[in-house]
């Protein structure tokens, strides 16, 4: 039985029903975890960023399996409250539904995650409808879908052109229909953010689609001003993280060099 107070997929859909705004954030380690848990942060993801937060790669293709369900259970390691979603990587829900159901069922049993995410539309219904059919809870992602990155080209906008946007729009539909609990809508137009949010009756959580949408979602490492190789407009840095450590290790390789780390108080 979920503890007074734990967010669980039912919580979210009453959110939206309440008109209550969602707040979700990624970690990829136990630290993380439980410093967000703690903050009341209602859904933490193990994102397939940590590509490019953790990884230093460029794209999330890169990353397995055997990665997101280690990454998970550090996570899910760390959460009492916060409902826990692992991403499932490319190639692991593409190939065939049953290996789809494997490897989300690997994020369940393995990395202790209560849903998956996966990216993609109408294609994916019928794995959508699997999944949920065996008892895993599915977020959808929508918009700006990184793991198809070769296919596009680059990361601009998506959803510009009311075809586009109409789209979409029925893809969300499809996905609710399926059983998705939620959907990630990412990096689209604000209209298209309140359009899809008024059409479904399952949470939108929207990056860079607006103000609008049921709930927002950040990757940790951007808003506290961790991750800086690049800075999508849509981000708000709420610390400049990288300039305090800098400034930190700084001062202690000064202090080591300096002979004034450690004091006697730092000694035995
Ligand atoms: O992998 C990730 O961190 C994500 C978020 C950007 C939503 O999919």
């Amino acid at each position: 039985m979920p503890g007074k107070g734990k967010v669980t997929t039912a919580t979210l859909r009453e959110r939206k029903r309440a008109g209550e705004r969602i707040a979700a954030l990624t970690a990829y380690d136990n630290l993380f975890a439980t410093l967000l848990d703690n903050a009341g942060v209602d859904v933490i993801l193990v994102g397939d960023s940590v590509a490019t937060v953790m990884q230093g790669r460029h794209t999330t293709v890169s990353v397995t399996m055997d990665q997101m369900v280690y990454h998970s259970e550090l996570v899910s390691r760390g959460c009492n409250r916060a409902l826990v979603v692992g991403d499932l990587p490319f190639l692991s829900y593409q190939v065939g539904i049953e290996e789809a159901l494997r490897n989300a069922g690997r994020l369940l049993k393995e990395g202790h995650v209560e849903a998956v995410k996966l990216e993609g539309g109408r294609a994916f219904v019928p794995t959508v409808e699997r999944l949920v059919s065996a008892g895993i809870p599915v977020m959808g992602h929508l918009g700006l879908t990184p793991q198809s990155i070769n296919q596009f080209g680059s990361y601009k906008t998506r959803g510009t052109e009311a075809e586009e946007q109409r789209e979409m729009i029925e893809d969300a539909q499809a996905l609710e229909a399926a059983g998705a609990f939620a959907i990630v809508l990412e990096k689209v137009p604000s209209n298209l953010g309140k359009r899809m949010s008024a059409a479904t009756t399952i949470p939108i959580i929207g990056i860079g689609a607006g103000p609008h949408t049921d709930g927002q979602i950040l990757v940790t490492h951007d808003m506290l001003g961790m991750f800086t190789r690049f800075k999508p407009r849509f981000v708000r840095r709420y610390l400049e993280l990288a300039k305090d450590i800098g400034s930190a290790v700084e001062g202690y390789c000064g202090d080591v060099r300096g002979g004034s780390f450690p004091n006697a108080d730092e000694s035995y």
